[in-house]
């Protein structure tokens, strides 16, 4: 169900919860401070107790309503990221929901560039918890048709078009003058090192892991397998007529129904990622064939977010 932007606040201040347009992907947004709006968006997801959700906020001054400590090491990566798709998880103020965060000291918090997105936290002057708004392991929504298809129709969303970012946020905790990477993201690990003046923390201890992390997540149905070259995967596809292919560069004339090419430029292989493999997975195909792209940095998170869709259940 497609609503507006005046009833998605109204909504949102209800306590109700609406899936809503970022860079990254779409997020089930509620009130991060109503416990009912939480609970609705871990039923609805049907995601387990101990995953725990980013709140999104509508500037930087809003991080002190809920960090206990905003370093500034925290401070200069807020700086150069927000708004954007950067996430940072800092110790939480004791009076943040324990849903929000699962039970952990400490609160992940985004300030998104989406102007839909930030229009509703302006206008709700709300902290908007958001996972991304997709049942639990699924393939995460780039376009509101997305979220239709994989929550149905019952689920309010606000439409504002295909998401420009295309997968997940990075996430990074910062304690004291420490910083780590918890998740990859578009913005990678040499960008922020550079802001920071200084290296990821390798301290096994000093830092939180990030919860809910499982390598079984952002999977279509249809099983996934990786390839590091064409040629090895022209070979399999040819023993396996039944397949559906997602290969690296220039569509070539004789290009078969069943693949897709996606340009070999991170910035739109990662815009394009999700909605190909949602189309992939719509042909019901056998199995899905990807290339893999080159192992380089910029890469890192598209093939971060490639093995986990390949990740089998058993
Ligand atoms: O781009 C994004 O980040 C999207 C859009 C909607 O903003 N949101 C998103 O949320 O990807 P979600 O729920 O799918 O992923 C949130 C992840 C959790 O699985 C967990 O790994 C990490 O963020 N996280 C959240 N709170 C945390 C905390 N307090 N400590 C460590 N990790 C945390
Ligand atoms: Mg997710």
């Amino acid at each position: 169900m497609r609503i507006s932007l005046e009833e998605t606040v109204a909504k949102l201040q209800r306590g109700e919860v609406v899936a809503i347009p970022t860079e990254t992907v779409y997020g089930l947004a509620g009130d991060a401070r109503n416990e009912s709006a939480l609970k609705q968006i871990y039923a609805i997801k049907e995601r387990p107790a101990n995953n725990p959700l980013i709140v999104h906020i509508g500037s930087i001054e809003q991080v002190h309503a809920w960090a206990s400590e905003f370093s500034p090491l925290a401070q200069q990566l807020a700086q150069a990221f927000w708004p954007g798709p950067f996430t940072l998880v800092l110790p939480a103020k004791a009076d943040v929901s324990t849903i929000v965060r699962a039970g952990e000291p400490t609160v992940a918090l985004r300030m998104p560039a989406h102007p839909v997105a930030q229009q509703v936290l302006q206008q709700t002057g709300l902290g908007l918890a958001a996972p991304s708004a997709n049942k639990y392991t699924q393939l995460s929504p780039t376009t509101a048709q997305h979220v239709e298809n994989g929550l149905g129709e019952a689920v309010a969303v606000l439409d504002g078009g295909a998401c420009q970012v295309g997968i997940e946020s990075t996430i990074v905790s910062v304690v004291d003058n420490q910083w780590r990477l918890l998740r990859l993201g578009m913005i990678t690990e040499a960008a922020i090192a550079a802001v920071a003046k200084r290296a990821a923390s390798t301290s096994e201890q000093a830092l939180p892991k990030a919860p809910g992390q499982h390598l079984l997540h952002y999977s279509p149905k249809t099983p996934v397998q990786l390839f590091a070259s064409r040629e090895a995967l022209l070979q399999a596809a040819e023993s396996a007529p039944n397949s559906a292919l997602l290969l690296l560069g220039e569509p070539e004339a004789t290009a078969s129904k069943q693949a897709i090419y996606l340009p070999n430029q991170p910035a739109v292989y990662a815009e394009k990622l999700y909605d190909t493999l949602h189309q992939l997975d719509a042909l019901s195909m056998q199995q899905i064939l990807i290339e893999l792209p080159p192992h380089a940095p910029e890469w890192l998170a598209i093939h971060d977010r490639l093995v986990r869709a390949s990740h089998k259940l058993n």
